[in-house]
């Protein structure tokens, strides 16, 4: 057995020069935790060319979907980024990942702070309802440059209010928080910085960090990681992983250099 699954594109949707989503069959056999990622690509000259791309779709969802970014001259996304209904793509049938729920010790606020892409594993854990029910607050943060990049986060939200099970979930527990550093927007800023000054807790109206009872994921750019990664730890936060789980868990954005 061929450690790909092959499956066919369903829609795709370019949000910006830079940014697209799109949709696949699921092979009824794939079973992931929302927050995972998988190896997926396409076959290149005869062989299979993969990256490692968060599943934005849950698991409760028939088809899989991933927010992708574009590099002119990315192996892959440079080829991706021209798939259409109907192509083959190649979907690893291992799913892997740190940023599950059962990774972080219990808590009562969720923070899942994202930029670029790294929102994905977000979109994915923001349709589950185990994270409604085991938390009481989730905080979605996706930073940006450019407003036009909130844009699938701006319709994967507003998609959700309008959802008849997840509509009211959302409107009791979900604050989302878009913010943009490069051009002007209603939030503005690094979510570093954002968080450091306590601005994101004020603009959306909640109590500052409190290891007591919030637990982080991260998953975004590498910068993003490792400033987030000392802020945290120099609050006494402790990273979890598989073995032992903790008050926050990361995870690179599988961005192509
Ligand atoms: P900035 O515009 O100030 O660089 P990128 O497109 O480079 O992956 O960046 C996505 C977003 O992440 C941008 O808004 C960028 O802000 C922000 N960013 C970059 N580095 C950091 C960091 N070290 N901490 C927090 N946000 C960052």
């Amino acid at each position: 057995m061929s450690a790909f699954q092959k499956e066919t594109v369903l829609s795709v949707r370019h949000w910006t020069d830079s940014l697209f989503s799109f949709t696949a069959t699921r092979d009824p056999g794939f079973r992931f935790q929302n927050g995972q990622f998988a190896m997926i690509g396409l076959e290149v000259e005869g062989k299979p060319l993969m990256r490692a791309y968060s599943m934005a779709s849950a698991n409760h969802e028939e088809a899989l979907e991933f927010f992708s970014i574009k590099v002119q001259d990315g192996p892959l996304t440079s080829r991706l980024q021209k798939i259409r209904e109907g192509d083959i793509i190649l979907v690893g049938r291992k799913a892997t990942g740190t940023l599950i729920t059962g990774n972080l010790i219990p808590g009562k606020r969720l923070l899942l702070l994202s930029t670029g892409t790294g929102l994905a594993p977000f979109a994915s854990l923001i349709k589950d309802p185990d994270v409604y029910e085991n938390y009481e607050t989730i905080v979605l943060a996706h930073g940006c440059r450019q407003v036009s990049e909130l844009a699938y986060g701006e319709h994967l939200v507003e998609g959700l209010r309008d959802h008849e099970f997840f509509g009211p979930l959302i409107r009791d527990k979900l604050v989302y928080y878009p913010t943009v550093t490069r051009e002007p927007f209603r939030n503005r800023g690094r979510i570093t910085d954002l968080i450091a000054s306590n601005q994101m807790f004020d603009d959306i109206g909640l109590s500052g960090l409190d290891i007591e009872t919030d637990r982080i994921m991260l998953c975004g750019s590498p910068a993003m990681l490792e400033d987030l990664h000392a802020m945290f730890s120099a609050r006494g936060f402790v990273e979890g992983n598989h073995s032992k789980p903790g008050h926050f868990v990361i995870e690179k954005a599988f961005v192509e250099r």
